[in-house]
């Protein structure tokens, strides 16, 4: 349903009206998979393995057309996403950059998940953790110094464990309290443009404090303000350096008139280019 709630939302026109051309490549399918299990430790593993080998592919594709959009529902789509950008990246020599925008950094495996909720495991997936078996294999992973996360207030014990263990970059709600958002976020961007790299955003609905977007199912409060969140998308946009974007975990059957989807629309126009008042080109490099 999310797709469709973003399409009601006029997600297109607002791109559009900016001067964008939009192609709107319609609802993507699964690949052929295995049935599931009716009951199992993991939340269709088979359905999610289909649909990763779609979205992969699909995401290489449109990487040489344009920057892509992917549009959810689950955040186990970004198992695909990512994974398909990286080919892409690969494909043009040049290195992959992700911004995780989420209350949750989703490293889990299948096997370290509490929840069997795949939505919690495509960061791990993506950097090229084990225990995804049946999966894609994936062929690029990313490395993870070249990931910053950014919202972050509900983190499990085993990921914690994991992530303190690598190099992600992480910026937990204290972090924006105590220094605000634009500086982690200009630090990163400076990074990816010293490197030449394509950068892959993944805005999940949660980043967002649930007064302001309540359409998600793992809600948690204390997340951004709009104002935040707007700042975060204009200085991307001023950047120049996104290259792919998720939009995700969007449940319209959650929503308030519609007001998430709406404010999720105004999001990606700030990313892509709507603005109050023009400001001198920022450099991040
Ligand atoms: N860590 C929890 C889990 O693994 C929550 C993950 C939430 N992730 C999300 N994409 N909504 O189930
Ligand atoms: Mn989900
Ligand atoms: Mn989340
Ligand atoms: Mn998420």
């Amino acid at each position: 349903m999310g797709p469709d709630a973003y399409r009601t939302a006029g997600l297109a026109a607002a791109l559009s009206g900016l001067g964008h051309q939009v192609t709107d490549l319609g609802n993507i399918a699964p690949a052929p998979h295995a049935p599931d299990a009716e009951s199992g430790a993991v939340f269709a593993p088979n359905q999610t393995i289909g649909w990763t080998s779609a979205l992969a592919e699909i995401a290489e594709q449109t990487m040489a057309d344009g920057l892509p959009i992917f549009l959810g529902g689950d955040h186990s789509l970004s198992l695909g996403s990512v994974s398909g950008v990286a080919a892409y990246a690969a494909s043009v020599g040049r290195p992959l950059f992700v911004l995780w925008l989420d209350a949750h950094t989703d490293f889990h495996t299948p096997q370290s998940s509490d929840s069997g909720n795949l939505h919690g495991t495509p960061v791990g997936y993506f950097t090229g953790r084990s225990g995804f078996d049946g999966f894609p294999e994936v062929a690029h992973p990313v490395p993870q110094d070249n990931i910053c996360m950014i919202g972050l207030r509900s983190v499990d014990s085993a990921e914690r464990q994991a992530l303190e263990a690598s190099a992600i970059h992480r910026h937990d709600m204290r972090d924006i309290d105590e220094n605000g958002i634009a500086g982690p976020l200009a630090q990163f961007l400076k990074r990816v443009a010293a490197a030449n790299g394509l950068l892959h955003v993944s805005l999940d609905v949660d980043f967002l404090d649930p007064s302001v977007a309540p359409a998600v199912g793992t809600t948690v409060p204390g997340g951004a303000t709009v104002r935040e969140a707007h700042l975060v998308c204009e200085m991307l946009h001023d950047s120049g350096l996104m290259t792919s974007l998720d939009l995700v975990e969007l449940n319209p059957f959650l929503d308030e008139r519609g007001r998430t989807a709406h404010l999720m629309v105004d999001l990606c126009a700030s990313a892509l280019g709507r603005r109050v008042f023009d400001r001198p080109t920022r450099s991040y490099t």
